[in-house]
């Protein structure tokens, strides 16, 4: 069982695909255990993409980022950290795959929707950045219990 960071962009959160996402991720089987809607400031977004300072595009992804409310979530299950990423598309959406959120809703790197952690390292340091721990919700499926 992993863990995944996944952010629901400014760009995403503006365009109303907030729920589309979702939607998305938990038809996959996926399992939400935490979520936050938040204003990420100078500093979260900074230690965020540290990984990219200096690169020519981060201080626009940093711009882009803090612009506008984010939704944060947890997502759960096998394989989740590769499942999310597959389920998002390549990181330029013109290389995404058809199907994937990416290809299917957006057409510039700068402007690509959403982030999933890409390792089980990244999403250990992602979700302690994101979350408290008491903040995870993890729960267990019980259907039958409730359409009874
Ligand atoms: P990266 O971690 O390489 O991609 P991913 O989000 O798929 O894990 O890059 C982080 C973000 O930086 C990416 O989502 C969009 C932005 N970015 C650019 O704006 N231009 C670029 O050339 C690259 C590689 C990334």
């Amino acid at each position: 069982m992993e863990r995944t960071l996944v952010l629901i962009k400014p760009d995403a959160v503006q365009r109303g695909l907030i729920g589309e996402i979702i939607l998305r991720l938990e038809r996959r089987g996926l399992k939400l255990i935490a979520a936050k809607f938040l204003q990420v400031n100078q500093e979260l977004a900074e230690t965020h993409y540290a990984v990219h300072k200096g690169k020519p595009f981060y201080e626009g992804l940093v711009r882009y980022i803090t612009s506008s409310p984010v939704m944060a979530m947890v997502w759960e299950g096998p394989n989740a950290i590769a499942a999310v990423r597959q389920t998002m598309g390549a990181t330029r959406p013109t290389e995404a795959a058809p199907g994937t959120i990416r290809h299917d809703f957006a057409l510039e790197v700068g402007r690509n929707l959403t982030h999933a952690s890409d390792s089980p390292e990244t999403a250990a340091q992602e979700i302690a950045l994101w979350f408290k721990p008491e903040e995870l919700y993890p729960w267990d499926r019980a259907t039958d219990a409730w359409i009874m």
